[in-house]
């Protein structure tokens, strides 16, 4: 995929990311009743690569924002959507990217740390602005500067990949709900601001991570899905287990889907479940597999725990899922 950095995402990206962005917003609206103040969301490299920076857009979308280009078309930072414009409040949008997009997309970082700060800073009410409404308050309970209080796009620590929490699942090493969520918090703290520089900021990163009400991230084919490698549940079961043990609820867990027609966006289990229909418990699938010898087996046997995975870090995978599994693999 070759791309050019400076001008990503495109508008073909742009109008697509809010187009998605609404299908989320109407998603959990029909679920719960209204719109989320806070969404934790996932960003991958390679996905934004394909799609000319969709889920980059999406972000922009969701907070109010779009990208800003200077006379040659170069990207050059965000710029705010009025409220009158967006009629809708902005959305609070904590980002986690993972180590490929923050190695990728340097530009695209700090475009997505410029917009927070320019919302948190907007001469806004809080009721439409929420952003703001936490910045202030943890200026004021922290005594921190804006600069601080609006940090929401983390990672790792430069040089540093994944949270992890596929290790621990991958080899049952983790005892409780708090290792996963600690393991999670500890890899991915890193907050980078809009000079592009990474903080430890654990304390702040706990602090907006309370208040989530839902986690987010795109699939972007139907060649991989969430249960077909384990760095699905790393990054986004990952997120959705700090927030349950940091803020001590649970979260809907929703997954965009832009492969076809006018896009869609599921619920984890919906999403789960048309993998495990359509992958582990299809014939068609799992008997080429078994042709394949051991490798087949090994490739089996690395979907039950990457669904395992789900489970651990969501709960949020039907029963039927593993007696069906069950029955037709060891019964
Ligand atoms: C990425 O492109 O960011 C990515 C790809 C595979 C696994 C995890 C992240
Ligand atoms: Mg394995």
């Amino acid at each position: 995929h070759g791309f050019d950095p400076f001008r990503l995402p495109t508008a073909v990206a742009v109008a697509e990311g809010t187009a998605q962005a609404e299908l989320l917003l109407q998603r959990h609206c029909k679920d719960h009743g209204r719109m989320p103040a806070r969404i934790a969301m996932v960003l991958w490299g390679t996905d934004n690569l394909k799609t000319e920076g969709g889920p980059i857009a999406q972000v922009l979308a969701l907070v109010g924002a779009r990208p800003r280009f200077d006379g040659f078309g170069r990207l050059a930072g965000a710029e705010l959507i009025e409220l009158h414009e967006l009629g809708r409040a902005r959305v609070d949008v904590v980002v986690t990217l993972s180590g490929i997009f923050r190695d990728l997309l340097p530009l695209q970082t700090r475009l997505l740390a410029e917009s927070s700060l320019l919302a948190a800073t907007a001469d806004e009410p809080v009721e439409l602005n929420p952003i703001r409404g936490h910045a202030l308050r943890y200026c004021r309970e922290h005594g921190c500067d804006m600069e601080e209080a609006a940090l929401r796009v983390f990672s790792n620590a430069e040089g540093a990949y994944g949270s992890n929490v596929n290790m621990l699942i991958d080899s049952g090493a983790w005892n409780g709900d708090d290792e996963i969520a600690e393991t999670f918090a500890s890899r991915k703290c890193f907050a980078y601001g809009v000079d592009g520089k990474a903080l430890p900021r654990k304390e702040l990163m706990g602090s907006v991570l309370r208040e989530v009400e839902a986690a987010y991230q795109n699939v972007e084919s139907a060649e991989l899905g969430l249960t077909s490698i384990d760095h699905y549940f790393d990054t986004l079961g990952g997120i959705s287990k700090a927030v349950q043990q940091f803020g001590g609820h649970t979260i809907p867990v929703y997954v965009g889907d832009r492969t076809t027609g006018d896009g869609k966006v599921r619920s984890l289990s919906e999403q789960v479940a048309l993998e495990t229909r359509t992958r582990m418990l299809n014939p068609r699938f799992y008997e080429a597999l078994l042709d394949h010898g051991y490798e087949g087996v090994r490739q089996i046997e690395s979907h039950v725990t990457n669904t395992l995975g789900w489970s651990a870090t969501t709960g949020q995978v039907a029963p039927w899922v593993y007696k069906n599994i069950t029955d037709t693999f060891m019964l």
